[in-house]
């Protein structure tokens, strides 16, 4: 690999920089350069362009050299860069955690809509008591890793407690770093279980974008995923539907047992898009009782499964 020139300004940094990410057919590597170099720089991205002739000294050089090598050996930007924006938050992410997806917004629209409508109804019924009912928690996100979701919820619900779980600990670390980090880590209990295990109430809404990648389809995954997002972040069986049949299961045994008259509302479960008709027969199976629907995302794909209990 070629040494960095010891006087090398910021456009040779960038063009050279450019044509290894290129070469190593890294996406958009013009713009994957320039948000490195800023990175390094703790510059915002604009500002290079505006100073292509500023000289980089030694130490920027190295750590931008080994940042590059990084995303050539197809570490995603992300986890290098150490965040990603998702529902305009900033989040800390790495090795630990599942990069957040943009298409997992839907699951935050559709909470937040469901909390307004639910929120309207406790106080026409509650009147005055209404703060009351609404101490509880209200919603339950399960498999958070980052804790994308509920963080999202949360800074835009501002009454609004949830139970956000995860089976790995490392996830709920993050987790918790990012629910500091946006002010409302007193609103989110975070807690290690396997989907709802040792949860006997649950809240009127749950929202989970569980692992469902099929086992076929991992293999085929590109590098940026495969080699380097948590395995277990991924892993949806046989058929991507495992722990979202398993998730309905328990969902259904605790709807049927429950002591007092069930909270819960309604479910908002992220899918594949192939999945739409598989995880609807399973809804329909397992929670006859329940009205099932597939909503699509903007693209138009099947995107997330939407069971609303009590008619
Ligand atoms: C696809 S990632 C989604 C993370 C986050 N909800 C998001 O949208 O960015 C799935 C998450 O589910 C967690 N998970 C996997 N199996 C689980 C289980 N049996 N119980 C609870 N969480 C689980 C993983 O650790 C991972 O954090």
């Amino acid at each position: 690999m070629r040494n960095f020139e010891l006087d090398e300004d910021i456009w040779t940094a960038l063009r050279e920089a450019t044509a290894r990410l290129d070469a190593a057919h890294v996406d958009a590597p013009a713009t994957t350069a320039r948000l490195l170099l800023a990175h390094v720089l703790d510059r915002p991205k604009e500002w290079l362009i505006a100073h292509g002739d500023v000289k980089l000294d030694a130490t920027a050089q190295q750590r931008f050299r080994s940042l590059l090598q990084r995303v050539i050996a197809h570490e995603p930007l992300a986890y290098v860069l150490g965040h990603r924006e998702f529902y305009g938050l900033d989040l800390i992410v790495d090795r630990r955690v599942l990069i957040p997806r943009p298409e997992t917004e839907m699951l935050v629209e559709l909470a937040l809509n469901e909390l307004r409508i639910e929120n309207e109804e406790l106080r026409k019924s509650a009147g005055p008591d209404f703060s009351i009912l609404n101490s509880q928690f209200s919603i339950l996100d399960v498999g958070t890793g980052s804790g994308a979701i509920p963080i999202a919820i949360a800074t835009h619900a501002p009454d609004v407690r949830i139970l956000a779980t995860d089976i790995s600990t490392d996830a709920l670390a993050v987790a918790r770093l990012n629910a500091e980090r946006h002010g409302v880590a007193d609103r989110i209990t975070l807690l290690q279980a396997d989907l709802l295990d040792g949860i006997v109430a649950l809240p009127p809404i749950i929202t989970a974008n569980l692992p469902y990648v099929t086992r076929e389809e991992i293999e085929g995954l590109p590098p940026e995923i495969q080699a380097h997002e948590p395995r277990i972040a991924l892993d949806g069986g046989e058929d991507g539907l495992a722990l979202v049949r398993r998730l309905l299961e328990q969902i259904a045994a605790r709807a049927e047992t429950h002591d007092h008259a069930s909270l819960l509302r309604a479910a908002f479960l992220e899918i594949g898009a192939s999945q739409g008709p598989a995880a609807l027969a399973a809804a329909q199976a397992i929670l006859p009782h329940a009205h099932a629907e597939i909503k699509k995302d903007l693209a138009g794909l099947d995107r997330v499964l939407a069971i609303h209990f009590h008619g």
